[in-house]
């Protein structure tokens, strides 16, 4: 079976893993946790980076960071993970699902827009598959109105938009790296601080609501419980995999994006011939090579198309139900123009194999799976 994912391995994390423990430092924020942290910095134009356990923990950090009020709003697209909305809903908000282009796959800028109104704080963008949501217009927007934008980048590093890093353009954004991502750690993330002005309430938010991090830097002579906050950080463990992972991210990358392109090209005359839609990609440089999604004609294909594959011993699987109508989104949550394309979009999209190890060979079985495919009707 050649199977929708097999986590990225990094040949390097074992023996980092080994002086990790014998280091006698396991909990978090050690030297692992720094290196880690200043490697994806870099990657983020000298932002400060903040290790978490999750890109879930992440966004529920953005979350309090915006002290929200019972009867704030947030606009979420629909076409999401459930993380994205949850963390703002835990905090006390209400979401807003807006609907998403239908070339992206990206919350609609315009829809975005005529949501506001003056109960709404935040703008929640997701990179679906890493390539970048019109990023200036929601900028734009959440200025007009005085709005935080917090990227949901997890499928997106590496990526940029224009040449610049996605993940950089809000005043925060949020990595993960559970076990499905590029890099991974089984479970992990990050929270990626563009705006200073963030810093130091986050660092405290992470560590159960004290200054323990000002205590440790000599800021203050002892520690003490000074907000809200809970336990954030990962292990020193989970770290040393990430220093790993990171240092062959050239190597993944490489390999990740010689895998999609193989995939566009090799599927072009399929694709026209049976009404399937290909993924979008901006300059080459620029892509996160994250996933790789074909648009069936309807549910019907895609249903059929699934099973096809499966007959043949290879795995794709479909993504996001709409949150929107959800049973917690139609709870908790309104969508003012409703979602038709996220409701579409949802029935018709597949994911093919993609992940860091696959050999053409595997690859191959894929294609010639997909090839013998025809769409009824
Ligand atoms: C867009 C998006 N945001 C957030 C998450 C949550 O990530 P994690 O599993 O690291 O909490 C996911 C999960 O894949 C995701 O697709």
């Amino acid at each position: 079976m050649i199977v929708f994912n097999r986590p990225t391995s990094a040949p390097g994390a074992l023996q980092k893993l080994e002086s990790a423990m014998a280091s006698g430092k396991l909990s978090g924020d050690g030297p692992s946790t720094q290196k880690a942290s200043e490697m994806l910095s870099e990657l983020h134009d000298g932002a400060k980076v903040l290790l978490t356990t999750s890109c879930t923990h992440a966004l529920e950090m953005s979350a309090l960071l915006l002290d929200l009020s019972p009867g704030d709003e947030v606009i979420v697209p629909s076409f999401t993970f459930v993380s994205t909305a949850n963390a703002f809903v835990q905090a006390g908000a209400t979401p807003v699902f807006v609907d998403i282009r239908s070339d992206t796959l990206n919350i609609d800028e315009a829809q975005v827009a005529a949501a506001v109104t003056e109960r709404t704080r935040a703008i929640v963008p997701v990179h679906y598959a890493g390539v970048g949501c019109e990023m200036e217009s929601l900028g734009a927007t959440a200025q007009r109105h005085g709005l935080t934008v917090i990227e949901d980048n997890a499928h997106g590093l590496f990526a940029r938009r224009n040449g610049r890093p996605l993940g950089t353009f809000g005043a925060m954004s949020t990595l993960s790296f559970h076990e499905t991502k590029n890099i991974s750690t089984g479970e992990g993330g990050a929270l990626v601080i563009n705006d200073e002005a963030f810093v130091e309430r986050a660092e405290i938010i992470r560590e159960k609501g004290t200054n323990r991090s000002r205590f440790f830097r000599g800021q203050v002579d002892k520690y003490t419980w000074v907000d809200i906050g809970s336990s954030y950080l990962p292990s020193e463990l989970v770290a040393a995999m990430l220093v790993a992972q990171l240092e062959q991210a050239a190597l993944t990358q490489q390999r990740r994006s010689a895998l999609w392109w193989r995939y566009q090209q090799t599927l072009g005359d399929w694709a026209q011939e049976q009404r399937v839609v290909l993924p979008l990609q901006g300059a080459p440089e620029d892509g996160a090579y994250h996933m790789f999604q074909i648009l069936l004609p309807n549910l019907a294909a895609r249903t059929a198309f699934i099973s096809h594959l499966r007959e043949r011993e290879v795995m794709s699987v479909f993504h996001y139900v709409p949150l929107h109508s959800s049973p917690m989104g139609a709870k908790v949550g309104r969508a003012p123009f409703g979602c038709p394309i996220t409701d579409d979009i949802s029935d018709r999209l597949a994911r093919l194999p993609l992940f860091t190890d696959m050999t053409e060979t595997e690859q191959q079985q894929v294609i010639d799976a997909i090839a013998s495919f025809r769409v009824h009707g």
